[in-house]
C-alpha cells in the first residue's frame, strides 16, 4: 500500500485523537501549536490551509514533537516560547515557563513604581531576585522607561535565556545581570534599591512528587523546591530585604496562597515593614504580599 498522504486537517484531527487518548489535556489545542511549529505557520494559518498537502520531511518531524509531548515535555519547552506580559519569551528546560500569575507581582511593581516617590535620583532601581527567563525584569523594563533593573539567579544557564530575552526585547541596556546566591551577588552593587520583587521558588518538598509530570519531570527543580515549608526562600528574603530596600522602599513578593498568612505574621513580628498587603490571582487566591520598608 502507498505510504498515506497527509492534510493539514486530517493529520491534525488524527493527531488530536491520539493525544486525547494518550490522556493529553486540550489535545486539539496542543495539536494546532505543534503542527504550527513544524510548519513554521501562525495557527490561525492552518485553518486557511486544511487542503494543503504535507511532505514527508514535514510529517515525520511533526510526528517527532508529538512523541514528545506525549513524554510529558511541556508545549513550551518543544517550541522555545512562552508569552508572559503580552511579550514572547524564549524559554528552555533551563529556565522556569512564567506563569500569568507572576503578572500580578508586575502589575502591582508597575503600580507602586507610579506612585513611588524618587529620593535625589530620576530612575527606579529595582532587583528581581531569581530572575529565571527574564520575565519580571524583562516586562517592567519595557513597562517602566526610568527603571534600572538588577536580575539574579543562582543558575547561570537561566540567565543567559533571560539575557537573550532582554535583547530580543531591547532593553539590555537596562538591565545587570547578576548570578549567586540571593543577596551574594549584591555585595559590590549600588544599594539601596527602591523595589525588590522575586517569584522565588516556593513548592513544598513534599508536594514535589505530587506535581503534573510535566512540571515535576521537566521544569528545574531549582526553580521549584522552596524546602520542607516551601518558605525556604520567602523566609529568607523577607528577613534580607530591609538591608536592601531603602526606606518607603517596597517589597513584592509571589508565593502560594497558604504562605501568604504566614508571611504577613512575619513582617509584622520583625518590625520593619509597614503598608502589608496581599494581592489575589486571577483564580481569586492570594498570591502576592507587598510590604513598605521603615
Ligand atoms: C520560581 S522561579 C521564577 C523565575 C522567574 N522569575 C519567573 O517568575 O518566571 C525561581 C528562580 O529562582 C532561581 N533560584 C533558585 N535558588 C536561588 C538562589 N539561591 N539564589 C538566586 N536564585 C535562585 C531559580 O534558578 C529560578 O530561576
Amino acid at each position: 500500500m502507498p505510504p498515506r498522504k497527509w492534510q493539514i486537517g486530517d493529520l491534525l484531527r488524527v493527531s488530536a485523537d491520539y493525544l486525547r487518548k494518550k490522556g493529553i489535556e486540550n489535545p486539539r489545542l496542543n495539536a494546532e501549536v505543534l503542527l504550527a511549529h513544524q510548519l513554521r505557520l501562525e495557527r490561525i494559518r492552518l485553518y486557511l490551509n486544511f487542503d494543503r498537502p504535507l511532505n514527508n520531511r514535514e510529517v515525520s518531524g511533526f510526528r517527532s514533537l508529538i512523541r514528545r509531548r506525549i513524554e510529558s515535555e511541556p508545549l513550551q519547552y518543544i517550541t522555545g516560547t512562552q508569552e508572559f506580559w503580552s511579550l514572547g519569551f524564549s524559554v528552555d528546560p533551563s529556565v522556569l515557563i512564567p506563569r500569568p500569575e507572576t503578572e500580578i507581582a508586575v502589575e502591582q511593581v508597575v503600580k507602586l513604581a507610579k506612585g513611588t516617590e524618587r529620593e535625589g535620583t530620576n530612575y527606579l532601581k529595582i532587583l528581581d531576585l531569581g530572575t529565571g527567563c527574564g520575565a519580571i525584569s524583562v516586562a517592567l523594563a519595557t513597562e517602566l522607561p526610568e527603571a534600572v533593573i538588577w536580575a539574579t539567579d543562582i543558575s547561570e544557564a537561566a540567565l543567559s535565556v533571560a539575557r537573550r530575552n532582554a535583547v530580543t526585547h531591547q532593553v539590555l541596556e537596562r538591565i545587570r545581570f547578576l548570578e549567586g546566591d540571593l543577596w551574594e551577588p549584591l555585595s559590590n552593587e549600588d544599594v539601596p534599591f527602591d523595589m525588590v520583587v522575586s517569584n522565588p521558588p516556593y513548592v513544598t518538598s513534599g508536594e514535589f512528587h505530587a506535581l503534573a509530570p510535566e512540571v515535576r519531570d521537566h521544569e528545574p527543580r531549582l526553580a521549584l523546591d522552596g524546602g520542607q515549608d516551601g518558605m525556604y526562600y520567602l523566609k529568607k528574603i523577607v528577613r534580607g530585604a530591609h538591608d536592601y530596600i531603602r526606606s518607603g522602599g517596597w517589597l513584592i513578593l509571589e508565593m502560594a496562597p497558604v504562605h501568604t498568612e504566614k508571611i504577613l505574621k512575619m513582617m509584622e513580628k520583625m518590625g520593619h515593614y509597614q503598608k502589608m498587603a496581599r494581592i489575589r490571582d486571577y483564580s481569586r487566591s492570594y498570591r502576592v504580599v507587598i510590604a513598605q520598608t521603615l
